[in-house]
This record gives C-alpha cells, structure tokens and sequence, in this order.
C-alpha cells in the first residue's frame, strides 16, 4: 500500500471562469481570487500551487489569434512572479511554486528572483524549470525559432548548474548583523563564482541573500520533462515532478523511469516526487457528475477550446484534422509528452473522443461524488506506487464552485480514508515532500 500521497494544483495567473453560473468576475488581477483560492487549498494541506507560465498569445490554431483571445485561452495572463510573492504572503505553510523558463531570463536575474521569492515565501517557493516549447515564444525574445529540444535541455543544465552556485556564493552564515562592530555581512563569506559555461558567463556574487531553504541553498525545483532527453534533466534535477500520462499503466511506466534515471544519477529515488494532473469532475452524485461531464464535453465550444490548447503547447494545427477520424502521427519540438498523452498513439481512437478523454486526462473513475473519486485515487496511487497528484481543472478555468468542491469535498473524503496529510510537519516545501 503506497499511502498517504501528496496534493499540488496546476493554474495560471489567468481569468477565472468568467462566465459560468459561478463567475468570480473574470477580472482577477489583483490577485484576491487567487489569494482566497491558496487559503482554501492551505486549509486542504495541499504541498504546493503551481503556477504556470507561457510567453505568447498562440495563433497555432486555425493560423489565428481569434479562438485563444475569444476563449481566453492561455492569455491574457498575469507574470506569476508578483502573484507568487502575493500568495506567499497570504499562507504560511503551502508552498508557491512559480514557472519561469531559461530562454527568457538571464540566469543571474533568474537566481535573484527565486532567491528573493523563497524570503517572501518563508522557504515555501519552487520554481518551475520550463525551456519554453513554442516558436511564438522564442519570437519574442530575439529568436526566429526554438532551438532543437537538446540544446534547450543542454542548456538547462549549465542554466541551473549556474544558479545553483549563485545561491551558494554566500556562505551560511555570511550575514552576522553585528551591532558591535556595525557589521551587517561579513565580506569574506561572499564570492565571486567566475563561472564560464558553453552557453553562459556570470562573474557573481548574488547581490541578495541567498534562499531561505537551505543545505544547500535554493529553492525547490519542479519539472515536467516529458521527452527522454527533459525526463534525464528533470530526473537529475527536479525535486518534484508533474506529468501527463493517458492511463494508469503509462503514469506507472513514467514513475518508474524516472526513478530509474534519477538512481542513475546516484540520487534517491523517493526524493523525487512525481505528481500526475487529475481532472476530477466532483458533484453530490454520479449521476450529476456525468451529466455534466456529459454536457460540457459535448460542446463544440469545449472541442474548439481543447484542441487551441494542444495546438498552442505543439505549434501543430489541430484545426486542420477531422474530429471522427484517427490523428496521423505527429512529433513537435514543443510539448511531445503532452501531445503523446493527448493522442494516445495506437488506441484506435476519434480527435472527437481525445478531446473528450482529455478533460478527465483519460482517467476513469475521476466522474462521481468525492467519495468516488477519492477511493479511485487512492486504488489509482496504489497502482502507480505513489507519489500524488496535481490537480487541474476539467472546465479549463478555475471557479471558487471547483474550488470548494475539492477543497471541501474531495480533500476531506481523501483525509478521512489517510489519503492525504492533515498537516504540515515542516516549514519548507522542499521539506514537506520529503515528509513521506
Ligand atoms: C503538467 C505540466 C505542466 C507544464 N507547465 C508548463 C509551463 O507552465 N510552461 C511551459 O513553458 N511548459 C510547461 N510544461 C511543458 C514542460 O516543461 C515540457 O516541455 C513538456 O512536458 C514536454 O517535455 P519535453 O520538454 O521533454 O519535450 C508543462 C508540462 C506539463 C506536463
């Protein structure tokens, strides 16, 4: 029996569902949803809320902006950074973890402002290690297109290598405050790291201090690597990591791997926490769960919205396939995991009903009462050998009506059978996923 298992829910700094029957508004700008929406999930005991992070408005779809401005689809969106300080305000136990990619931040500004989010955050802040996967994205930042998914992850690795001894380059202990001798730092504690990369050249010192989670100093890191060469860098870096998968066998073949990789790595495999995205569709009874379950993916509007979203993570237009036809089969040197998962190669299966799979993620048994659907889990977890899962909503936006229903219906049904924690034995994320 692999129990308890961990929480994490995957949003984004992006409007709620602003027109449905439990609407916040859908101007949540200022932050307060998303504010009222970590205290529920504190009060849940979740690990972390995962922030997620894209750099464009996709026009992969149909060629055009229409269907992503229209839906509100990854856009317009807010910079995670400001709302990850705002959340790690505004909690005192759940960790933050925010997504900024290596192609758009020099690495020193990067190390800086994780450093100062894991302060604000009282060592509660992750990042989330992302090398961005659309061309779109590489056009706003000087580039005609993306590099090939290698050299992106090569230079990951430098990238991180490079922050890690930003962090390092004061040594614990460096800021003495002494009232004494009017000493705030002591300067021989500080260091340059002249590093020189292949890719990278920093001189260094932080000019910050360093993270507050310690030994060794940095924040937690997340990753979600889903190709051979992203799972080899998320194996060997990630704290935690969250993935896709279509079924239950291939969640428990992605776990395996990754630990095997990361052993390769000489690493601890139980140090590396793999959380698998769960939809739940969460209602009184089965019967009013699927019937909206029903409804909703029925919709050509719910078709539209699903396949923008896979054209936008693959720069594949999805648009251009029949929905009661087999997909041919496609690479992309954008989100390949994602799209494997979506596509479910082999399975026989209509674009129509791979949009319909895909707001439950294929798994079965995520439609009923929280009691349902917290015993799938724990059979799922079982399964799998563990570690958690990272929720996300099924209706693609987020609305305090979903909220409520996992944070009061299935947490609590997930608690009551050991599922999932009660508390939080430590201060610091990287900590609490360790715990168990
Ligand atoms: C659950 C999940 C969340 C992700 N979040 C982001 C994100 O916020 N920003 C981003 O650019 N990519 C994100 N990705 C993409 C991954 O970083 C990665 O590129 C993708 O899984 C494909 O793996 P690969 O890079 O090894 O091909 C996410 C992927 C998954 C599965």
């Amino acid at each position: 029996m692999t129990r308890p298992f961990h929480l994490a829910w995957f949003v984004n700094f992006a409007v709620d569902e602003w027109n449905g029957p439990f609407s916040a508004g859908g101007t949540p700008w200022n932050g307060e949803f998303y504010i009222d929406m970590a205290k529920a999930m504190e009060r849940a005991c979740f690990d972390y809320i995962m922030l997620e992070d894209t750099l464009m408005i996709s026009d992969s779809y149909g060629g055009s902006m229409d269907a992503y401005l229209k839906y509100a689809l990854m856009g317009p969106k807010g910079d995670p950074a400001p709302l990850a300080a705002l959340l790690g305000n505004h909690t005192s136990k759940m960790g933050v973890v925010a997504t900024f990619s290596t192609m758009a931040y020099p690495p020193y500004m990067l190390a800086r402002l994780c450093a100062t989010l894991d302060n604000i955050c009282g060592g509660r802040f992750g990042w989330n290690i992302v090398t961005s996967g659309e061309n779109l994205a590489a056009q706003n930042f000087g580039m005609d297109e993306l590099p090939p998914r290698q050299d992106r992850y090569d230079m990951a690795d430098e990238y991180v290598e490079l922050c890690r001894q930003l962090w390092m380059s004061w040594e614990p202990g460096a800021i003495v405050k002494d009232h004494a001798t009017d000493t705030y730092v002591d300067y021989t504690k500080v260091h340059p790291i002249h590093f020189k990369g292949r890719y990278y050249k920093c001189r260094g010192p932080l000019n910050c201090v360093p993270p507050k989670q310690g030994n060794p100093q940095r924040p937690a890191f997340v990753q979600a690597g889903g190709s051979p060469r992203g799972r080899q860098f998320a194996a060997q870096t990630a704290d935690s990591i969250i993935a896709v998968a279509s079924s239950v066998k291939a969640m428990k073949a992605y776990r395996d791997d990754i630990r095997e990789r990361a052993e390769k790595f000489g690493r601890d495999p139980d140090e590396v926490k793999v959380f698998f995205i769960a939809s739940p569709v969460l209602a009184e009874t089965e019967a009013s769960a699927k019937r909206r379950f029903e409804a909703y993916t029925a919709s050509i509007e719910y078709q539209v919205k699903t396949l923008a979203s896979v054209s936008s993570i693959t720069d594949i237009d999805f648009s251009q396939f029949d929905l009661d036809e087999e997909l041919p089969h496609l690479t992309t040197n954008g989100e390949q995991g994602s799209l494997d998962a979506f596509a479910q190669w082999g399975s026989g299966k209509t674009l129509r009903q791979l949009c319909k799979d895909r707001a439950t993620r294929g798994l079965d048994g995520f439609v009923g009462t929280p009691d349902q659907v917290a015993d799938r889990m724990g059979e799922v977890m079982d399964e799998v050998g563990g570690d958690g899962f990272l929720i996300s909503s099924p209706f693609q936006k987020v609305s305090r009506e979903y909220i409520l229903q996992v944070c009061e219906g299935l947490v609590p049904a997930l608690q009551r059978r050991g599922l999932t924690r009660t508390s939080y034995a430590e201060p610091t994320l990287r900590e609490n996923l360790k715990a168990f």
